[in-house]
């Protein structure tokens, strides 16, 4: 990802849930201009005919551990497997640089499959990510690579 990259990657980040959760462009852009700078190396996008259509980024948690998000895909590109090869890629990079596992939170909203259309909880789930904790405002998952 490149400084040039976030007006764009801030704009799919505040589109990226339907209106009762979407953020805030400004905040989105403020977000994402602070992970970047202190984490290039975390951060990646997806780009089809020279269009962003995703992105991943991350942080130094603790130690070992890697923080992953924010990520999000554009609505008309999701379900194609944009966001697993960006995880796979953020997974390869964490593991370069020694890190051994990965930790994230991600909205908690219940547990019918019509809530947890609304969390990208099943996501991680596919991913090898295993729920380890949640509050009633969010679920934490982790993974080891
Ligand atoms: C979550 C998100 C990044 C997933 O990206 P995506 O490109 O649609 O995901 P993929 O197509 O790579 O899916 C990977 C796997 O997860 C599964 N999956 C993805 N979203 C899912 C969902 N909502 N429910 C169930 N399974 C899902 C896919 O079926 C696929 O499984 P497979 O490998 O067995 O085929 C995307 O939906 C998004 O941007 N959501 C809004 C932002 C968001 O929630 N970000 C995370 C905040 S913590």
């Amino acid at each position: 990802m490149k400084h040039s990259d976030v007006n764009e990657v801030a704009k799919i980040w505040s589109n990226a849930f339907p209106k009762p959760f979407a953020s805030n462009i400004s905040e989105s852009k403020k977000l994402i201009k602070k992970v970047l700078k202190e984490n290039k190396e975390l951060c990646f996008v997806a780009v089809e005919k020279k269009d962003i259509i995703g992105f991943v980024m991350g942080y130094k948690f603790s130690g070992d551990i890697v923080s992953l998000g924010p990520i999000a895909v554009k609505r008309e590109y999701r379900g194609k497997g944009v966001g697993k090869a960006l995880v796979k890629k953020f997974e390869k990079a964490s593991k370069n640089m020694k890190y051994s596992a990965i930790l994230l939170t991600t909205r908690y909203i219940g547990e019918t499959n019509e809530e947890r259309k609304y969390e990208a909880s099943l996501f991680y789930e596919r991913l090898g990510f295993k729920e380890v904790a949640k509050s009633k405002k969010k679920r934490i998952y982790f993974k080891r690579i």
